[in-house]
Parts: structure tokens; C-alpha cells; sequence
């Protein structure tokens, strides 16, 4: 298998000489309990150990948030390093010389033209900055300081201010030697016929938008008095994809806070920063998006939106409501009222009257309801019956049990209807659009569009959990399964790698992990090593339970080629074969030996 830029073997041996439990225990305080090492989960809140270490199989794992991988993906996530650095880093502390990396021409290409990316970003940003500090940027000083904001904010936040000239960022920047299409391809410039080659930004208070990495990767710009637009944004670029980056990750991430407060405006995650709730994002001049409703998964339990109080804010929040529900995190919206967004509240109340309509934050199904009821006149019984109709019919989307009985509870002390009533109409509408057993909803719109796929790579990752932990079966089951009926590519990779060092007797489940160059993959390919089997009982159970896997896998494999039949030349025999080792299987029997 090779690397895109550093050899297999030297990858193993980075990875073979850093322990796990050496290096993660530098930044996370473990204890030893049985045979494996837990703490607290850097990647999530929490107050309980759920995050092991396993010297053993040199991998961690997160029993809460699921993140898990070797000391490689660590470093990554925890970090923010790429693969190469990751690498870079462990074989200086152990001393291991690299040799000259060899990337592809086209890896080079797209490496150096993202870190080109980064560098005239930050130069700009640098610039931006220092303007705001110098005479020609006293307009920009004087603004900031109307909103109030102390130096000190301004600093961390890397405030900046570009000129009422129209091409001095461009001059400076090529001054430092960088190129017209570089600038232009970072969103700096523009070309148009009335001003040739151009600044982007002019006359406006610069706010520099950085990754949770805190690397500049993009701009907003507003502008001084009533100018169009009042917010100019960088495009997106190959640094700087809107959907999935959030303004003030990068220092909320480490505010420990078990809620992250969710805003629209740049001002507004900054004055709530200032104001001590350090736990504020913004999205980027664009709607809240399931990417970013992910990436926040991973920092709280909860969201509390902060929308603007319009009519606009409203229905904003309203989406991101959505959003939300389609990844399962829990929401609820902060009331505003009487102002308009949370930089004029906090201004006009202070801190601790923000803190309290913090707590009194209300549940977003309530808010939904309420923002829904606006449309009905409550004292006209024909508009107040399809209200409850449009309630029953939201409850119903619910799929637990528990939490129908418990938003029907609610919902009738609140809105004054009989609990029997409503769970008629519940009902009824259930069987009106035949699922009396709500639908399942998708965890998210992304992953799951297609649950029979899910189901399908669930096969694939299970059998070689199977493998991993009881390789013994592997050779009573290696004449029916190849590494081709795996057709998640992850799960080839990982199926070819674990069958041969099975066959060679020495299984290595992190130089596994490390085949693969990316955060997700090695997510995935470690989710292998970490899944737990059901724990059946006898040992009749387990032998039925593996016997299943291995038809179901043998079974999908079968299908996937006979649907190719025609298209690829390498079916026909994958299908004849699948056929045969289906009937054998049905009339084998795997026996589990005791220990
Ligand atoms: P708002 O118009 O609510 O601005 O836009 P604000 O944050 O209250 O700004 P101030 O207080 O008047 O300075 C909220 C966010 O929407 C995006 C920006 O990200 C802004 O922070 N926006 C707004 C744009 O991208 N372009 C615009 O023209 C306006
Ligand atoms: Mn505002």
C-alpha cells in the first residue's frame, strides 16, 4: 500500500516507536483501570472518564463521542494537524530521520497552492491589522470603540481596517512577491473594467475568520457607515468552505461550556465574547448548515440560538431548528426581546440579564409552536382545530415513545387541549398518512439518505470486528470470504490488511489505521477495532450471530455483483462463485472453540 507522501514502513516505524499511552498522556491526565487507560475526552464534554487508551492495541477510543484511532489520528484531531505533520512530529521526538517527502506532482501542487492560501491570507490579515493601528485606520479605531469594544478584544479577535484607497492591500502584497492569481484566487482582488486589478476590501473594519486552528482562512469586511453591502465576505475558496467552519470556533472550542450559543453577526459573537460567554459562534454571512451542526456535535451537548429577533431571524432560526433535529442535537432559542440581537442586549442589560435569558432559554419544539400559532386566530374554532391538527401532526414525527407521551403533556398544559384529544388527532393523522409507527428520521440528512446502504456497511465493519477479535475464525471462513466482498472501499483496504496479518499470526489494528491519510477514514477504519460485539451469551448465540454476518456479507456481495453483470467483466465470476459459497454456507456450521 503506498503513502502519498511518506513509505508504509517508515509510517509503522514513526508509529511503533511513540506509545499511545505516552503521548496521549501528555495531554490528557489517564489512569490505568484493568487492562486499558481512561480520562476525560478532549474531543466532547464531559464530567465522567469515558475516553481509553489501549497500549495494547496502541488506539484510543471515546465510549461518549465515538472518536477513536491511533496516536496518528490523535495528533490530528487533537492538534489539527494533516497526516504529513502528524508523522512529522512523532519522528522528531523519537528521533527517526524522514527521508525527502515524495508527494505526487498533483499533491505537491494542491499542498503548496493551500499553504500559498494561507500565507497571503495571513499577510492580509496582518496588514488589516496594523492599518486599524495607524493613522489612515483611526476612522476604523474610532468605529470599533463606538461598539464599545476594548483593545484587548480587538486584538484577540485580530480586528483590522482596509484603506479608502482601492489598491494598497494589492501593492503590499505584491510587493512581498506574491502573484495577481494568487491574490485573486484568495478572494483579495477583484478585476473589472472601471478599476483594473483591485482591492476586494476598502473602507471597511476588517474581521479576519479563522479556523479552529486559528489560521486565517477568510475575511469579512463592513463597511464604514451605510455603504452596500454592510458585510462583504470573502468567496469561498480552497481554504475557506463556508459550510463548515463557524466565526469564534476557534476559541469557543476550548470554553468547556456544555451549550455552544449560536448568533448570526460577527459583532455579535464578539461582544458576547467580551461579555464572558466565550462560548459564541457565528455562521459566515450564510444559512447554518448540517456540516456545521456536525462539526459543533462535537464540542456540546447543546445549542442555543441567539437569532436575531425579526421577522428574518425568525426564520432563520426556524431552519437551523431543522438542522439541528437532522443531526440530533438538542436546541433552544434565546428571546432577545425588546432588542434586536444579542451585541444592542447585551449593551443595553449587561451580562447577567443575558445569562438569564440564557437559562430561560426555551425549548426549540415550544418556539416552533409558537412561531406556527401566529398563523391561527386561537378564538375561531375552526382555526384553533387545525392548529391542533398541524401539533398532532409535528408530535407524530417523533419516534420514541417517551418523548410523544412527554411533548403531548406538555403541549396540553400549554396550550389548554385534553391529552385525549390530542392523541385522537395523533393517531388519526398517523393512520391517515399510514405510518402509525412514525418514520424513522435520519441522524443525518448526509449520512444516512440511504439506511439500506447503512445496513450494508454495518455488515462489512462487523464481520471484521468479528475477525479482529476471534481470528481464529478466519480459517474457517477464508475459503468463502475475499477482501472483494467488501465494496465499502474502507473496508477492502482494512479486509485485505487484516486477513494477511491474521495469515501471518501478528495483528496490528494501528498500522491499519494508518494506511489511510484522512481524519474520516481513519475514523472509520478504527470504528472496526473499537466496535464492541453484541454481547450474546451462549457460546450457540455467538456461533448463530457470527453464522448471519457471514451469510449477510456473502449475500450483499452476491447481489452488488449481480447487479454489475454486464458492466464489469469480473462479475460473472464473483457471482458464480457467491452462488456457490452462499448454498455452502447455508449448510456449514462455525464452531466457536471454548478457551
Ligand atoms: P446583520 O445585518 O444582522 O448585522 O447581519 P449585525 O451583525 O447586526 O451588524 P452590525 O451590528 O450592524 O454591525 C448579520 C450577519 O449576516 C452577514 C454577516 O455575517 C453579519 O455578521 N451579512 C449581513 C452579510 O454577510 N452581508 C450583509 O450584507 C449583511
Ligand atoms: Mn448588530
Amino acid at each position: 500500500m503506498n503513502h502519498t507522501y511518506y513509505q508504509d514502513d517508515i509510517v509503522e516505524k514513526v508509529r511503533s516507536s511513540s506509545d499511545i499511552v505516552e503521548v496521549i498522556g501528555r495531554y490528557v491526565k489517564l489512569q490505568k483501570k484493568g487492562s486499558s487507560y481512561f480520562g476525560l475526552c478532549p474531543f466532547h464534554n464531559e464530567k465522567s472518564p469515558s475516553f481509553s487508551v489501549s497500549q495494547q492495541k496502541q488506539m484510543y477510543y471515546c465510549f461518549g463521542c465515538q472518536a477513536g484511532g491511533n496516536v496518528f489520528t490523535f495528533l490530528m484531531e487533537y492538534e489539527n494537524l494533516s497526516f504529513p505533520e502528524a508523522i512529522k512530529m512523532l519522528a522528531e521526538r523519537a528521533g527517526i530521520e524522514l527521508p525527502e517527502v515524495e508527494y505526487s506532482e498533483e499533491a505537491k501542487r494542491a499542498k503548496d497552492r493551500r499553504s500559498k492560501l494561507m500565507e497571503v491570507n495571513r499577510e492580509a490579515a496582518k496588514y488589516f491589522y496594523y492599518q486599524l493601528r495607524s493613522p489612515q485606520g483611526q476612522k476604523g479605531l474610532d468605529y470599533f470603540r463606538s461598539r464599545q469594544l476594548t483593545e484587548e478584544t480587538m486584538k484577540q479577535f485580530g480586528l483590522g481596517f482596509s484603506n479608502v484607497t482601492s489598491d494598497d492591500l494589492v501593492k503590499y502584497l505584491k510587493s512581498k512577491g506574491y502573484e495577481d492569481d494568487l491574490i485573486m484566487e484568495a478572494g483579495l482582488a477583484s478585476f473589472d473594467e472601471r478599476y483594473g486589478f483591485h482591492d476586494k476590501f476598502w473602507n471597511r473594519v476588517m474581521f479576519p475568520i479563522q479556523d479552529v486552528s486559528n489560521k486565517v482562512i477568510g475575511f469579512g469586511g463592513r463597511v464604514m457607515g451605510d455603504g452596500k453591502p454592510k458585510y462583504l465576505n470573502s468567496p469561498e475558496t480552497p481554504i475557506f468552505d463556508k459550510s463548515r467552519n463557524l466565526y469564534g470556533l476557534n476559541f469557543a472550542r476550548s470554553s468547556r461550556s456544555k451549550y455552544v450559543i449560536l448568533c448570526e453577526g460577527y459583532m455579535d459573537v464578539i461582544a458576547m465574547h467580551q461579555a464572558g460567554f466565550n462560548m459564541a459562534v457565528a455562521s459566515l454571512g450564510t444559512a447554518f448548515t448540517a456540516g456545521q451542526a456536525n462539526l459543533l456535535r462535537r464540542y456540546a451537548e447543546e445549542v442555543i440560538l441567539a437569532y436575531d429577533s425579526d421577522e428574518a431571524g425568525t426564520k432563520a432560526a426556524l431552519r437551523a431548528i431543522e438542522i439541528l433535529n437532522e443531526v440530533d442535537l438538542p436546541g433552544r432559542v434565546l428571546s432577545l426581546e425588546p432588542f434586536k440581537d444579542p451585541d444592542e442586549f447585551i449593551k443595553n442589560r449587561g451580562k447577567d440579564a443575558f445569562l438569564e435569558r440564557i437559562n430561560s432559554a426555551r425549548n426549540s419544539f415550544f418556539f416552533e409552536l409558537d412561531v406556527l400559532s401566529r398563523n391561527y386566530d386561537l378564538e375561531d374554532p375552526e382555526s384553533k382545530t387545525r392548529f391542533h391538527k398541524e401539533i398532532a401532526k409535528k408530535i407524530c414525527s417523533f419516534n420514541e415513545e417517551v418523548k410523544r407521551d412527554n411533548y403531548i403533556e406538555a403541549v396540553c398544559d400549554k396550550y389548554g387541549i385534553g391529552p385525549e384529544a390530542l392523541r385522537k388527532l395523533i393517531s388519526s393523522y398517523a393512520m391517515k398518512t399510514g405510518d402509525a409507527t412514525p418514520v424513522e428520521r435520519p441522524r443525518s440528512g448526509i449520512v444516512s439518505k440511504n439506511a439500506e446502504g447503512e445496513g450494508k456497511k454495518n455488515v462489512q465493519r462487523l464481520f471484521l470486528t468479528w475477525m479482529a477479535e476471534e481470528p481464529r475464525l478466519y480459517a474457517a471462513v477464508k475459503k468463502y470470504v475475499s477482501p472483494d466482498d467488501f465494496t465499502e472501499e474502507i473496508f477492502r483496504k482494512v479486509a485485505t490488511e487484516l486477513f494477511r496479518q491474521i495469515d501471518d499470526d501478528c495483528i496490528n489494528p494501528a498500522a491499519i489505521i494508518s494506511m489511510f491519510g484522512d481524519e474520516e477514514s481513519q475514523r472509520s477504519a478504527a470504528s472496526v477495532f473499537n466496535a464492541r460485539l453484541e454481547s450474546v451469551n451462549s457460546r450457540q448465540e455467538k456461533e448463530k450471530a457470527f453464522h448471519d454476518i457471514l451469510y449477510s456479507l456473502k449475500k450483499n456481495s452476491y447481489d452488488y455483483y449481480s447487479s454489475k453483470l454486464g458492466s464489469d467483466v469480473d462479475a460473472l465470476k464473483q457471482v458464480i462463485d457467491g452462488k456457490k459459497a452462499l448454498e455452502e454456507i447455508n449448510k456449514i456450521h462455525i464452531t466457536l472453540e471454548e478457551d
